[in-house]
């Protein structure tokens, strides 16, 4: 191939690449779709993230995969958001970066309304007036709350939410403002992911063929099961907890449908596909396998997968925690055909303790 053609290939692929923002970029699910979208070069992509809760070796690990742009840059500052976008060019937002414990935003839920409500519709009323036409949006199963009469097939889209913690009502409020500033703005779309409960790390094997994730969830403070239960496996923690043991479920004990954090990331990619159909509409996904467990199983698989049989006390019900949460995934299957790989409690539990043997 002579050096003009050449020439012209690569500017013709310039043209095609997808120039993608990523908020929250550094921080656990975000960094496992960045992995994923850097693994194809038609993606041109920049991360925007405070470092409040993310981590710049994240950063660094991933740049390490294909280097990227990365923004430091706080989404409550508006006119540096405004500004920052406006000279950008960007086809899609990944919105990612918001705060997400649940306890947490019981005592503290302004915090929770500020950078989730606030911060993502500033975000949104950027993205339309510098021309941004695609917005995916990451939400979360808890905004269904305590559903009375569960269907057999689990939770779908089309459920009544009722968010029972300040942090499931600023997602569902979010949800508002992108439905309604869509409807107002007709090329403006939004892939709306409903979050069942992500867990586990990056599935990457070394050269010795072991499982030795590079990305997993590095909140200082995070309260998730699976997390809390590879750290009592390593010793980390002297013990864990059940929180309730009351509930109507198998054993009592709360049900969850647990999805491994790689299978998340590449329902997004899909999300992409999705929104270049012009034909396609915004719309609500739910987002999990479809099948629960509860947490006495759960820390059972993680007994098992470490070899470690570390103390678990029996404490009363959590605030805020509805007794199941299961996914009905039929919608995102159907019309984004996306495949889980990784349905498998083991390895999802070992992915986790793998990596927070690592740290
Ligand atoms: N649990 C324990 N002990 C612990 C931690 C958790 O018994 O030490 C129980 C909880 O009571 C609950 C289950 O384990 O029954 C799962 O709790 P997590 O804290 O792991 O997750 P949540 O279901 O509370 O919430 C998570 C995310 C949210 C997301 C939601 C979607 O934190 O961001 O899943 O279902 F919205």
């Amino acid at each position: 191939m002579g050096k003009r053609e050449s020439k012209i290939i690569k500017s013709i692929s310039e043209v095609n690449q997808m120039n993608i923002l990523i908020t929250g970029g550094a921080g656990y699910i975000a960094s496992h779709l960045t992995k994923q979208l850097l693994e194809d070069s038609t993606y041109n992509i920049t991360i925007l993230d405070n470092l409040s809760t993310g981590y710049i070796d994240t950063i660094t690990t991933l740049k390490s995969i294909r280097d990227f742009e990365f923004v430091d840059m706080d989404l409550k500052e508006f006119d540096k958001i405004s500004n920052f976008l406006k000279s950008s060019n960007f086809d899609i937002i990944f919105h990612f970066g918001a705060y997400i414990l649940v306890e947490e935003s019981i005592s503290n839920p302004l915090k929770y309304y500020m950078n989730n409500t606030v911060n993502t519709t500033n975000l949104i009323n950027c993205a339309i007036n510098s021309g941004v036409k695609k917005f995916v949006f990451s939400s979360t199963a808890t905004l269904y709350g305590d559903v009375e009469n569960i269907p057999k097939d689990g939770l779908n889209e089309d459920l009544p939410t009722n968010p029972i913690n300040p942090y499931g009502t600023s997602k569902l409020m979010s949800e508002q403002v992108l439905i309604d500033s869509a409807k107002a703005n007709s090329d403006f779309r939004f892939v709306i992911f409903r979050y069942f409960n992500v867990a586990g790390a990056d599935i990457y094997y070394n050269e010795n063929g072991e499982l030795s994730p590079r990305f997993g969830q590095r909140l200082k403070n995070a309260t998730h099961l699976i997390k809390v239960a590879s750290q009592s496996a390593l010793g980390i923690r002297d013990k864990m907890a059940i929180f309730g043991d009351d509930y109507d479920t198998i054993d009592g004990s709360g049900v969850r449908d647990y999805i491994h954090v790689d299978d998340l990331a590449s329902a997004h990619i899909k999300a992409i596909d999705y929104l270049d159909n012009i034909s396609n509409p915004s719309d609500i996904f739910n987002i999990g396998y479809g099948k629960g467990f509860s947490v006495k199983e759960v820390i059972s698989t993680m007994k098992s997968v470490s070899g470690v049989d570390f103390r678990v006390d029996m404490e009363g019900r959590r605030d805020g925690d509805p007794a199941i949460l299961i996914a009905n995934n039929s919608k995102i299957k159907a019309k984004m055909s996306w495949q889980p790989k990784y349905d498998d409690l083991e390895l999802i539990c070992k992915s986790a303790y793998e990596w927070e043997r690592s740290r």
